[in-house]
């Protein structure tokens, strides 16, 4: 039996929806200039569509968000994943949708993309090493990907694996972690709005270096949950195995939500350096969360806290 997930989020407690159709409108009227040849603002590559759930802070830049990534597939240095991951062939692709699923098989990225309207979605992203950026992605709710396979009612987790290609990704040659990087949620988690598979960034198509051509992106746990250029997503009934906790159990658990009041068993989780504040930064309070807390905290209700690190 497939069960239909309802978002549990009251869209009009973010912006009033009269605000969000006039910004439609707006958006729509911004195409119309620009196609008049008018002065205007540069037509959208992707035409990723503006979104309540945004953030109003300043995104970083292009090159910020471009050029400092962790993608071990490519290299653990920063600069590693903007400087290898060039190599990745990432057309044709398709993603594996298995397990629980009424209609389980290989979906290309067209199948994917079928219907789907692209949103803009400028979220907060932390990661576990104590940095963090707000990035504009282009993508869609995950929800709806799992809605459009059916998802089975025995079904839990989500499970997320990454492309195994050393020819292409360096960094797999070494056992640096134990290949596909793995990543997983629990259902609810898999279904909030919040979660989305970003095919973009500036509204454009993603780069390599950020998990080209499609990722997931969960913007209220650590950034290593997001887990990029996913070939194979699996439902299961059981909580799945994940990169980060197979490698170190003690320092990484399966939930991984932002908590500035669990600190990493090597370093303090209360702040971040924001990336671009330049060398000398002041160093800003992780939020609980990471400021998804209105939204969120529902989903861990009765549960503590400390122990989901
Ligand atoms: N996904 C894969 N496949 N491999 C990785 O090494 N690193 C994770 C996550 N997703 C990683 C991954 C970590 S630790 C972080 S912080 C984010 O990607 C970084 O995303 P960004 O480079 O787009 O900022």
């Amino acid at each position: 039996m497939a069960r239909r997930w309802q978002n549990n989020l009251d869209h009009s407690l973010i912006t009033p929806k009269s605000a969000f159709l006039n910004r439609r409108q707006i958006m729509a009227g911004m195409g119309a200039l620009a196609a008049g040849g008018i002065a205007g603002p540069a037509l959208a590559k992707l035409g990723a569509m503006p979104s309540d759930y945004s953030t109003d802070m300043e995104p970083n830049t292009l090159e910020d968000i471009t050029t400092y990534n962790n993608f071990y597939e490519f290299g653990t240095g920063k600069a590693d994943p903007a400087n290898n991951a060039h190599t990745l062939t990432t057309e044709p692709w398709s993603i594996m949708i298995d397990g629980l699923v009424d209609n389980p098989g290989e979906y290309s990225m067209a199948d994917i993309m079928e219907g789907v309207e692209l949103e803009e979605r400028i979220y907060r992203f932390r990661c576990v090493e104590a940095w963090a950026m707000v990035v504009p992605w282009a993508g869609f709710e995950l929800a709806d990907l799992l809605n459009k396979v059916g998802v089975k009612e025995e079904a839990k987790y989500v499970a997320f694996e990454t492309l195994v290609r050393p020819e292409e990704m360096p960094g797999q040659r070494r056992a640096i972690l134990e290949w596909p990087y793995r990543e997983g949620l629990r259902m609810d988690e898999a279904m909030h709005p919040l979660t989305i598979m970003a095919t973009g960034l500036y509204d454009e198509p993603i780069p390599n270096q950020n998990g080209a051509p499609i990722r997931l992106v969960v913007p209220w746990k650590y950034g290593f949950k997001s887990i990029k250029s996913i070939v194979k997503i699996s439902l299961t009934a059981e909580e799945p195995p994940t990169s980060w906790n197979m490698a170190n159990a003690r320092e990484y658990g399966f939930y991984s939500n932002v908590n500035p009041n669990v600190n990493h068993p090597r370093w303090s989780q209360a702040t971040h350096r924001t990336i671009g504040g330049g060398l000398f930064a002041k160093r800003e309070p992780t939020l609980m969360f990471n400021g998804y807390e209105n939204e969120v905290a529902s989903l861990y209700e009765g549960m503590d806290l400390a122990k989901l690190y």
